[in-house]
């Protein structure tokens, strides 16, 4: 709940500590002047005239976007249903690809894709507008319309690129769903998004192994009778496409592309027509369908990466994330490519063949800018220097992190090991709802300090507030809050915009509730510290603790559960379960129910949602209104002395929980 920041602690503490100890060691690394005279942002007034005049900023970069029609006006409507641009037409597509065949970025490579087999292909500019406009006539083809949903369910392969565009090129929207979610997971989405077409592939690469994508497919189409066709990319190279799904259903992908021509016009869009809907995790058992819209989103990720990454025409840029999250669509697919970028695409994990693949990656390819999350940083720090140090990583300039809070340790292994010292480290902080990225540093400009996204972007404001919403004092922590609109902004969640307004815009009435804890230092530096809602952050996944609950009560041996995330040094958050059994005794859960369970959840949610521990026991912590206190469970299974108990219906529950817990371990 959004007082948790100030109910733990003993972590905020720690976290003070922390800093409290950079600071003193006065670790800041200013931009190296090199660096900093090159820059794309070097003007450090930017801030200022962005400040002065945030409307008039973003109108500014809008001119960087090839507009079929200019709009009318930068920005419109009362907080929170704001347009942007309105009385524009573009298409995103046309942005991302067509304007770019019209120069000399025609024959540059647009995708370097690299395949866990170490097989490589570049689609050119050229070539992948070709790719995109076969796709977009099958996709027709298939009755795919205007205003249309299509979801795409596949690996890191350019095929994933080539449909999203293809959706955008004829005004169709996508909502692409991990390749880690079950088919249930799947299912919920299309038909919470009702997609007609649902675009696949056979299988996916993982270390070796094949990810059974189409069998989820087919498992999930049969129980949503909007889809009527399904696209099937083959790439692990399946014998048969019928045999898994209903007849008449499946087309294949090669076959049709084929078929297909290799021009099809760009459908003008509306500056606020829906682009996409990305489903994530919110505080309750339902994953919300976060929308975003054509030209403010656009242009947020585009200017982003351009300023942020310090994007040169020359630049190989690889963001190591996967397309089915909001990273990837915002920096692998469409900032990138809309800056008419060179976006390399990762198919398999970083230690198949070898701990050393990333390295090898950036060194075969000159990799300049490299993006990844801290929890990977955090396992190659494991695995040992040995490994970058076997490669050549002097192409790297920019060095990203995102996706959770950045621990110094981490920071510094990554700014000394892979930048070696002279990589400036941007860490960025956002969310699937705001688009872009809103809190980091712009390269050339502001001084680091490992740990902290430092500040909001040009024209973003943000705050840290307290419970009364006022602003706290320097190095208090409180609710991170975002107090202007800003382009690639979440419009509503689909078909369901009281949520929409209920979720982020009441708390604090015209301001965005993030979830997220934050302070600020005297410097105005931002330091993020966790999510402080229901929501986890399990190795970069986004999880919400009411969906595990759910999958887990689903099952038929399971009375109640409570699920919290507790720290773990590697994934930033594990999942912990507590759960009583009906019937059954509590000491009757064992190891075969304990993996039953696990397998039980990845059915319903996905292999990445798995409880990493489960705990039986006979009741649960509960207030006299009957609520879960889940801030003691959090105490328990991270090893704390117990919090405030005087609000629990039996206090003695949770001091048994605890004894139990510690003898279990
Ligand atoms: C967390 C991922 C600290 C945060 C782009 C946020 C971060 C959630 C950072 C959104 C960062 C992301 N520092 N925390 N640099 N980046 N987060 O929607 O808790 O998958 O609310 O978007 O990740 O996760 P999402």
């Amino acid at each position: 709940m959004a007082g948790d920041a100030t109910d733990r602690p003993g972590e905020a503490r720690a976290a003070q500590q922390r800093l409290d100890a950079l600071l003193q060691e006065d670790r800041v690394f200013a931009p190296a002047p090199g660096f900093a005279r090159r820059a794309n942002a070097a003007d450090p007034a930017v801030y200022e005239r962005a400040e002065r005049d945030p409307d008039g900023f973003w109108a500014e970069q809008a001119a960087a976007l090839r507009w079929m029609q200019p709009y009318a006006q930068v920005r419109s409507g009362e907080i929170p249903h704001v347009q942007w641009f309105p009385g524009g037409r573009l298409n995103v597509a046309d942005n991302c690809v067509d304007r770019h065949c019209d120069g000399p970025r025609r024959n540059k490579a647009a995708v370097i894709w690299v395949a866990e087999s170490g097989e490589t292909r570049t689609l050119t500019y050229h070539r992948l507008r070709r790719d995109v406009c076969r796709c977009a006539n099958v996709l027709r083809s298939l009755g795919v319309r205007r205003g249309d949903r299509v979801a795409i369910y596949m690996g890191m392969v350019p095929e994933t690129v080539v449909a999203m565009l293809a959706c955008t090129r004829i005004g169709a929207a996508h909502t692409v769903v991990f390749g880690g979610f079950s088919a249930e997971a799947l299912r919920e989405r299309m038909i919470d998004a009702e997609c007609k077409v649902l675009v696949t592939q056979d299988g996916a690469y993982r270390r070796g192994n094949v990810v059974p994508l189409l069998q989820n497919a087919a498992e999930a189409v049969r129980g949503t009778p909007g889809v009527s066709k399904v696209l099937v990319y083959r790439r692990v190279g399946a014998p048969a496409l019928q045999a898994d799904l209903p007849a008449g259903m499946a087309v294949d992908w090669a076959q049709a592309m084929r078929e297909a021509a290799a021009e099809c016009p760009c459908e003008p869009m509306e500056s606020e027509d829906l682009l996409y809907i990305l489903y994530t995790s919110g505080t309750t058992g339902k994953p919300k369908g976060i929308v975003h819209t054509t030209a403010g989103y656009l242009l947020g990720v585009a200017t982003t990466h351009r300023l942020i990454f310090d994007l040169k025409e020359e630049d190989v840029y690889w963001c190591a994330a996967d397309i089915g999250w909001v990273t990837g669509h915002s920096y692998i697919v469409y900032g990138p490519l809309c800056n008419g970028a060179t976006t390399l695409l990762y198919e398999g994990t970083p230690d198949f063949p070898g701990r050393d693949r990333h390295w090898r990656i950036i060194e075969e390819f000159g990799v300049n800018i490299y993006y990844t999350a801290p929890t990977t940083i955090r396992t190659f720090m494991r695995w040992g220097t040995e490994h970058p140090k076997s490669a050549d990583l002097s192409s790297l300039r920019v060095l990203g992190s995102v996706g959770e809070p950045i621990n110094p340790e981490a920071w510094m292994w990554y700014h000394e090991n892979i930048g070696s010292g002279r990589c400036p480290v941007v860490d960025t902080w956002w969310q699937t709802e705001t688009g872009m990225i809103m809190i980091s540093p712009l390269p050339g400009l502001v001084p680091t300090k490992p740990g902290s996204a430092t500040r909001p972007f040009p024209g973003v404001a943000a705050a840290v507030l307290d419970e009364a919403g006022n602003p706290v004092g320097p190095g208090a922590g409180g609710n991170l809050v975002l107090t202007r609109p800003w382009p690639a902004m979440l419009r509503t969640i689909f078909r369901d915009d009281e949520r929409f307004v209920r979720q982020y815009w009441s708390r604090y009435p015209g301001k965005y509730l993030t979830g997220d804890g934050a302070r600020v230092d005297a410097d105005g530096y931002f330091w993020l510290l966790g999510r402080v809602d229901d929501v986890m952050n399990v190795s970069g996944h986004r999880l919400s603790t009411y969906e595990i609950e759910s999958a887990l009560v689903d099952h038929s041996g399971v009375a109640e559960a409570a699920v919290i995330g507790r720290n773990d040094a590697l994934k930033g958050q594990a999942v912990a379960a507590f759960v009583t059994l009906k019937e059954r005794g509590a000491a009757e859960g064992g190891a075969a129910l304990k993996a039953e369970l696990q397998a039980h959840v990845a059915r319903k949610i996905g292999p990445i949602a798995k409880p990493d521990d489960i705990f039986f026991t006979a009741e649960l912590p509960k207030t006299r209104s009957g609520k879960i206190m889940r801030r003691l469970l959090r105490d328990i299974a991270e090893g704390r002395a117990l919090g405030d108990t005087t609000t629990l219906a039996d206090p003695s529950v949770v001091a048994r929980l605890k004894e139990q817990y510690e003898e279990g371990e």
